[in-house]
């Protein structure tokens, strides 16, 4: 298996080129199943979670092609064959369940596997099949898998409230909706620039859909969507872990091709920690003020601070003098990367689910491992940052969600090196 060793210690500088969002281009592929005629996707980044979302949706009838040099993905779905996401796909990666929304509404039927804990928390469905309930759908739960089936094959559009505020599940009923009866309102949906990606794509295909980008969403069923040429947005967390990584450095760097409104939270915190920045319409640089120091930050939905930068923030603090303080308020496990900063040299105390960190430490290079994506990142972040050499083991999860990692932090200068081989 894969692992990097990491210099740390050297400034970045130089230039960065945001990839395609993961997280927008996975529901637009699972949304291309409500449509029967060619979908072409660009920007559409090259990764594994991208590969495995292109073989559930072949596997249901999709014809897939993916040019990984110019980013393009055509879909054409004339007929679905299957309505099953098999457990071996869902439990690699939830957003496998984003396929359910667009089988309900095309073929009135699904069966999805319950995707089961994860390293994040639990990380439940409950609110997107309480959503298709809604529309008319009946849950049942056999051997793990939920199968979900409409009477008459048709949902019926009908009135929402997320209990509680989910991306998914905004999404996921959002793209059941477009097909119904009637009218759906949704109340307290996700306001995360994913969903008004999706919105937007859809209404591109002939979807009627208001509101996506504000609490409420009211969608106007319409027969059917039509063909479409559609591009996904640059990813906001790869945007930020690059700014985090010129800030942990104490580098000089410029991210190109990003839309600085969407990281705006982190932005907000980084000038508060004593950064400079320069904000263009499709850039951000970074540079070091003369003062550095701790800050407090709970992670919020969007516009808030975003819990997919709570790790690499966290190794942020890590380096800035005094005390900052993290608040996870989305998932109950994320703070995964913490026994991993403390073999550095990290002073981290958790009690309640809050952080303390006591920043201003030299880290140093060590064996690591990571045990997700975002604490993977945060972990290649530290390890620049420290001091001599660290390997980072199971770097799997980082392929998953950054393109290119090592190639685009070895541009800035970092000494970051894929190795092949060992334990894993
Ligand atoms: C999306 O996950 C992202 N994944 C996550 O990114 C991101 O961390 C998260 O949104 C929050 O921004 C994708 O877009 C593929 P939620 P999602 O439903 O949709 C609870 C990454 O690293 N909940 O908004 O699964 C849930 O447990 C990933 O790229 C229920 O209780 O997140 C959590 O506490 C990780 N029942 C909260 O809601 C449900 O039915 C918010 O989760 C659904 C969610």
């Amino acid at each position: 298996m894969d692992y990097y060793i990491v210099h740390g210690g050297k400034k970045l500088s130089g230039e960065v080129q945001i990839s395609g969002s993961k997280n927008a281009a996975l529901p637009l592929i699972a949304a291309s199943l409500l449509i029967s005629g060619e979908v072409i996707l660009e920007n559409v980044p090259d990764l594994m979670d991208i590969r495995t979302i292109k073989d559930l949706v072949e596997s249901l009838g999709a014809m897939v092609e993916y040019d990984n040099k110019k980013k393009i993905m055509s879909i054409a779905t004339p007929k679905i064959t299957n309505i099953e996401a098999p457990y071996d796909l869902v439990k690699t990666m939830r957003a496998s369940t984003y396929v359910m929304g667009p089988l309900l509404a095309r073929v009135g039927e699904a069966r999805v596997s319950m995707p089961g804990g994860c390293a994040i928390g639990q990380r439940p469905i409950d609110i997107h099949l309480s959503g298709f309930e809604s529309l008319g759908a009946q849950m049942s739960l056999e051997h793990g898998v939920v199968h979900a089936q409409v009477q008459g094959k048709k949902l019926q559009g009908s009135t929402f409230r997320f209990r509680i505020v989910s991306v998914g599940a905004t999404a996921n009923v959002m793209m059941a909706a477009v097909l119904a009866k009637g009218t759906t309102r949704l109340e307290n949906c996700a306001m995360e620039p994913e969903i008004v990606n999706l919105a937007g794509f859809l209404n591109a295909a002939g979807a009627k859909i208001q509101g996506a980008g504000t609490k409420d969403i009211v969608i106007e069923g319409v027969k059917q969507l039509h063909s479409l040429r559609y591009k996904v947005i640059p990813d906001r967390i790869e945007t930020g872990t690059f700014l985090l990584a010129g800030a942990i450095t104490r580098g000089k760097v410029l991210v190109n091709g990003c839309d600085p409104v969407t990281v705006d939270a982190l932005l907000m915190e980084l000038h508060r920690i004593g950064y400079h920045l320069d904000v263009k319409k499709n850039s951000i640089e970074v540079t070091p003020g003369k003062q550095l120091h701790g800050v407090d930050i709970k992670t919020k939905v969007f516009p808030g601070f975003p819990t997919d930068l709570q790790s690499p923030m966290m190794s942020l603090m890590c380096t800035l003098p005094g005390l900052s303080v993290m608040i996870e308020d989305i998932f109950e496990n994320r703070y995964t990367h913490i026994g991993e900063l403390l073999r550095m040299g990290a002073d981290i105390i958790v009690e309640n689910g809050v952080a303390i960190v006591r920043g201003g430490q030299q880290l140093t290079g060590a064996q690591i491992m990571m045990t997700d994506l975002r604490a993977g990142a945060a972990l290649v972040l530290a390890a620049l940052a420290a001091d001599g050499e660290s390997e980072i083991r199971r770097i799997y999860h980082t392929d998953r969600g950054y393109e290119e990692l090592e190639a685009k932090l070895q541009a800035l200068g970092g000494k970051v090196e894929r190795r092949t081989g060992g334990k894993g």
